[in-house]
């Protein structure tokens, strides 16, 4: 078992290279189960949830591949199985996007349901609401979902859930339309960039989407698509979570290819808190030397503030002069990081879907435990300015997520090494 070792109090200085978004790239390596040939995608993060989805991929006759640059070559080799297996997606929620592909081009798709996880339950009615929509067949067999349809027939569909939209299932209904006959139009639509990507990799193979960013989607379903070269957006998370480094250590960061028309809603946020965030020439600066201002966030769907930074952020807030709020509106139980955080001294109390952190002018160091993959990303940047050490157990979670942290913080001045514990 892999553990960090953070030592707090280094500022941060320097380039940090932003890599692929990890909810980009899963979709679209899901997506290639649609097309007919070779896929080739740039920019696709070196994680171990992209390694999962290649598992998957595998089991599902999708062959995938790095060449010397690291770009991903992906071919269906084998359509016969459309059985993505409880044991695989256990492992990776992610993996209910190979539920579209499966149902609109092998007419079955039997998946595991995924279960809750760290950050709470993790529905998908959404998902088989939005695929029945289209004509599927649903039947629940033994914790799988079972979808058939002979064909699939464009129809219009409203996704909005008690959450607001939803982000994967947006792209599984996405998905599957474009092999349907005729129109589907998704109302309550989710507007992440991610899937913006995936629609602009389909399209490129062939598909007729248009709306994607916005709250209604319109596509035409074509009768085959064809796979294409297509390079993965910059992870808006983590470059996110790289600016609340800079923030946090009153440091001084440039996030190379970070684009800041994604994440508004977080400069807005660290603006008000009193952190410099301006365009950069090759992406975003983010520079502080002061105290930090008390703010209120409340998460919502994009283009509202992620509930991938929610943790991050709360550890930035610990420091702030004053009292701050932050109101988790879309997993209202993402909050396993607050006895973490108050482990090492901050103030923060929780009240149903509501934290109160209470400014303190200093964190201290301590073992924690990641709990899941943010939450271990907030704990990491807790240490950067903890006084002392700060051992953060169970590395694996932001392996998941993240392009060797560890490496990528020590180059720009943190003093952060993974150890191996017996
Ligand atoms: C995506 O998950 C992301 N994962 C998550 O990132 C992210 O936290 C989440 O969107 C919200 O932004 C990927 O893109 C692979 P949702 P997803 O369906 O699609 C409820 C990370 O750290 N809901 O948008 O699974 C659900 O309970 C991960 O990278 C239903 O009620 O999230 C939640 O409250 C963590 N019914 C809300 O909607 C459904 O059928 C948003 O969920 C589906 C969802």
């Amino acid at each position: 078992m892999q553990h960090f070792e953070v030592i707090g109090g280094n500022r941060l200085k320097g380039e940090i290279n932003i890599s692929g978004a990890k909810n980009a790239a899963l979709p679209i390596m899901a997506a290639t189960i649609l097309v007919e040939g070779e896929t080739v995608l740039h920019n696709v993060p070196d994680l171990a949830d992209v390694r999962q989805m290649q598992t998957l991929l595998a089991r599902l006759g999708v062959k995938s591949r790095r060449d010397d640059e690291g770009a991903m070559h992906l071919t269906v080799e084998d359509e016969m199985n459309a059985h993505a297996e409880y044991e695989l997606v256990s492992k990776m929620r992610a993996s209910v996007c190979v539920m579209g592909p499966l149902l609109a081009k092998r007419k079955r798709a039997q998946v595991a349901m995924p279960g809750g996880c760290a950050i709470g339950d993790r529905p998908i009615g959404l998902h088989i609401q939005g695929l029945r929509a289209l004509g599927a067949d649903f039947e629940l067999v033994n914790g799988d979902v079972l979808l058939r349809a002979k064909r699939l027939t464009g129809s219009d569909i409203f996704l909005g859930g008690p959450f607001g939209s939803s982000v994967t299932a947006t792209a599984n209904v996405m998905m599957a339309a474009t092999l349907a006959v005729g129109r589907t139009v998704i109302t309550s639509a989710a507007c992440e960039p991610e899937l913006v990507d995936l629609a602009e990799y389909l399209n490129a193979c062939g598909a007729c989407i248009s709306g994607y960013g916005t709250p209604e989607i319109v596509i035409e379903g074509v009768l085959s698509l064809r796979g294409t070269e297509h390079r993965v957006i910059p992870d808006r998370i983590e470059a996110g979570t790289f600016l609340i480094a800079g923030a946090i250590t009153n440091g001084d960061l440039e996030l190379i290819g970070a684009r800041i028309e994604h994440m508004r809603a977080v400069v807005d946020r660290l603006r008000c808190v009193g952190v410099i965030v301006e365009r950069g020439e090759k992406g975003i600066a983010v520079s502080s030397s002061r105290r930090l201002e008390p703010v209120m966030i409340t998460t919502q769907p994009y283009p509202g503030f992620p509930t991938d930074l929610q943790a991050q952020a709360m550890a930035l807030l610990c420091l702030a002069d004053g009292n701050s709020v932050i109101t988790e509106k879309i997993y209202p139980d993402r909050f396993l990081h607050v006895g973490e955080l108050n482990r090492m001294g901050a103030h923060l109390r929780k009240e149903g879907p509501t934290v109160i952190i209470e400014g303190i002018k200093r964190l201290v160091g301590a073992p924690v435990m990641a709990s899941d993959l943010r939450a271990s990303a907030g704990l990491i940047l807790a240490g950067l300015i903890a006084k002392g050490t700060t051992l953060v157990h169970r590395a694996y979670h932001i392996d998941r997520g993240y392009e060797r942290i560890e490496e990528k913080l020590a180059r720009v001045g943190a003093n952060i090494r993974r150890v191996d514990a017996p």
